[in-house]
C-alpha cells in the first residue's frame, strides 16, 4: 500500500475563465478499487490527465507508482494483437498474460490476428489484461463499458473485481456496485472520498440532500418569522416613540418622557437582536443547498402518424465485405411502440437503424416506411462535433433557445456555451445530440446508445422524458436498467 497525495491543485483550461480545480486536497491509497463519479464535464477525464502530468497545474501530486490510462490509444491497428501488446509492455510473459485472458474469456487465438479483427469487447479486455501486468503500475480506467454489450460488462465487472490499484470512471450503476471498494466523487461543490460502492454513496448522499432540504426549508421559516417579528416590533418602537412628543393625553394625564424613550430604546434593542439572528438564519441559508444537483424534467413534442404501423422490415441481409452481420431480418414498427435491438456486438444493430432511417448502406431486402414519417436520429458516436453551439442549433434548423434550454437542464453551465464543441466531454457531445433530437419533432425516434457517456441523473431525466411522452422509438442500448424501464418491446438480433 501507498499513497497518492493531491495537494492545493489548482487547473483551468487555457482560455477558460472558469477553473475545475480549485485548491483540492485529498488522498488515495493505491490498494483501493477505487470509482470516480460525478456529472458530465466535472473534470474527471481531466483529473485523469493530470495524474499522467499532462497539464501544467498549480499544487502538488505525489505518488510512487506509475500511472497508466485506459483507452490505451493504439496508432496501428493493422498489426497483430501480439505485437502491439509488446509495444505497451515490452517485458510481458506470455503465458501471464494467455492466464489473464482466459479469466476475461478471451480466446488465446485473438494474439496472432490483427487489432482491427477483434470486436470492441476483445479490444478492451486485451487492452485492460495488459495494462494489469505491468508492474508498479495505477490503472486510470476512463469509461470502459461504453459500446460494450451486457455479457462483456459483467465478465469486465468480475474481472475488475479480482484487481486492486485503480480508478474506474463509470457511469453504469450496475458495473460500479460489481467492481469498487470505494467512491471519489467529484460534486456541485466539493470533492468527496467514501469507503462503498456506488448504491451506498448514493444512499448517503440522498440522505444528506433531505437533511439540507429540510433544514433550509426550518431556515426558511424561521427568517419568515424573524422578519415578521423585526417589522412588528421596528412598529411599535416607532408609534411608542411617536407618542413621547404628544400633549396630554384624554385623561388629562402628561405622558412621562422619560419611561417612553426607555421603553422604545428596549424595543429598538430587542428588533436589533432579531435583525441579527435573521442575518445568521439568512447566512446559514446559503450554505445550504450548494451540493444538491438539479435534473429537472424535460421535454419532446413526438407527432402523430396517422398510419398504425410506421416501419415494415422485410427479410433484411447486411453485410460488410465477405462478413454478413445481419440475416433475414424481419422487424415493424407500430406507433407507440418502443423497441430495444439487443444483441452482442458486431451484431449489426447500429446498421439496422440506419437501415430504417434510410442512410447509404449496402442491404438486401425491404424497409417501408409510412408516407411522409419524419424522423429524428442520434448516431453512436458523437466525436466528429465541431464548432459553436449556435452554429449547430442554426444549421440544423433548431430554436437555438429551446436548443440551449434543454442543454441547461442536462446540466450545462453558461460557461459551456462560450466553449467550442470540440472541447467538450465526451458526455458533453452526447448531450449535444440528445438535446437535438429533443427539439426536433418527429414520428420516430431512432437512438443509437443514447446514454454512452451521460451521467447518472440524466440517464434517469432521459427515462422519465420517454415514459411521459411516449415517442415511438427504436434503439439501442446497453444500459440494463434502462432497457427493462423503457423498452415495450425487446427484438433479439
Ligand atoms: N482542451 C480543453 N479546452 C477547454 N475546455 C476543456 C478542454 N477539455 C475539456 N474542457 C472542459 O473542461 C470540463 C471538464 O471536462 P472533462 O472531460 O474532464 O469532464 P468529465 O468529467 O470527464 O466529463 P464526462 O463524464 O462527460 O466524460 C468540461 O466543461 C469541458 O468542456
Ligand atoms: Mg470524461
Amino acid at each position: 500500500m501507498s499513497l497518492i497525495q493531491i495537494t492545493d491543485l489548482t487547473f483551468g483550461y487555457d482560455g477558460s475563465s472558469e477553473t475545475i480545480f480549485e485548491n483540492v486536497s485529498f488522498q488515495l491509497d493505491t490498494d483501493w478499487r477505487l470509482g470516480f463519479t460525478g456529472r458530465n464535464g466535472r473534470g474527471k477525464t481531466t483529473f485523469l490527465k493530470l495524474l499522467l502530468g499532462k497539464y501544467e497545474y498549480r499544487g502538488k501530486i505525489s505518488a510512487t507508482v506509475e500511472f497508466s490510462y485506459f483507452p490505451y490509444e493504439v496508432l496501428d491497428k493493422e498489426k497483430d494483437t501480439m505485437e502491439i501488446v509488446y509495444t505497451m509492455h515490452p517485458y510481458c510473459e506470455h503465458w501471464e498474460l494467455v492466464k489473464e485472458l482466459s479469466l476475461l474469456q478471451v480466446a488465446e487465438e485473438v494474439l496472432y490476428r490483427p487489432f482491427h479483427t477483434l470486436s470492441s469487447g476483445e479490444q478492451t479486455k486485451v487492452l485492460l489484461a495488459v495494462l494489469f501486468l505491468k508492474e508498479n503500475n495505477f490503472l486510470l480506467i476512463d469509461e470502459p463499458t461504453n459500446h460494450l454489450d451486457g455479457e462483456t460488462r459483467q465478465v469486465l465487472a468480475k474481472y475488475l473485481k479480482t484487481k486492486k490499484g485503480f480508478i474506474l470512471v463509470s457511469h453504469d450503476r450496475v458495473f460500479l456496485d460489481t467492481c469498487i471498494d470505494h467512491i471519489l466523487s467529484i460534486n456541485k461543490a466539493n470533492i468527496d472520498i467514501q469507503r462503498g460502492n456506488y448504491s451506498s454513496w448514493m444512499q448517503n448522499k440522498q440522505l444528506e440532500d433531505s437533511f439540507e432540504l429540510a433544514e433550509n426549508e426550518k431556515l426558511k421559516k424561521d427568517i419568515k418569522r424573524l422578519s415578521d417579528a423585526a417589522k412588528r416590533s421596528a412598529n411599535w418602537s416607532a408609534r411608542v416613540e411617536g407618542t413621547k412628543f404628544k400633549g396630554r393625553d384624554a385623561s388629562g394625564i402628561k405622558p412621562d418622557k422619560g419611561h417612553i424613550g426607555h421603553k422604545a430604546a428596549k424595543m429598538m434593542k430587542r428588533s436589533k437582536v432579531i435583525e441579527n439572528r435573521q442575518a445568521t438564519a439568512i447566512e446559514k441559508k446559503k450554505s445550504l443547498l450548494k451540493n444538491i444537483e438539479t435534473a429537472n424534467p424535460l421535454k419532446i413534442t413526438p407527432l402523430v402518424h396517422s398510419s398504425e404501423v410506421l416501419v415494415r422490415c422485410e427479410n433484411i441481409s447486411i453485410g460488410y465485405g465477405e462478413k454478413s452481420v445481419v440475416k433475414n431480418i424481419q422487424l415493424s414498427i407500430k406507433n407507440g411502440e418502443r423497441i430495444a435491438l439487443v444483441g452482442k456486438n458486431g451484431s449489426g444493430k447500429s446498421s439496422l437503424l440506419r437501415v430504417i432511417c434510410g442512410q447509404e448502406i449496402p442491404f438486401a431486402g425491404r424497409c417501408y416506411t409510412a408516407s411522409g414519417l419524419i424522423l429524428s436520429y442520434i448516431p453512436q458516436d458523437a466525436s466528429f462535433l465541431q464548432g459553436e453551439l449556435s452554429e449547430f442549433a442554426y444549421e440544423h434548423q433548431l430554436s437555438e433557445t429551446q436548443f440551449k434550454t434543454i442543454l441547461r437542464e442536462l446540466d450545462f453551465s453558461r460557461e459551456d456555451f462560450n466553449r467550442r464543441m470540440e472541447y467538450f466531454s465526451d458526455g458533453q457531445k452526447k448531450k449535444v445530440l440528445l438535446a437535438k433530437s429533443l427539439c426536433e419533432e418527429a414520428h420516430l425516434y431512432v437512438w443509437d446508445e443514447p446514454l454512452n457517456f451521460i451521467d447518472v441523473l440524466s440517464r434517469v431525466q432521459i427515462e422519465e422524458v420517454l415514459l411521459r411522452y411516449a415517442p415511438t422509438l427504436p434503439f439501442v442500448e446497453h444500459d440494463k436498467g434502462f432497457v427493462e424501464k423503457v423498452a415495450t418491446r425487446i427484438e433479439e438480433l
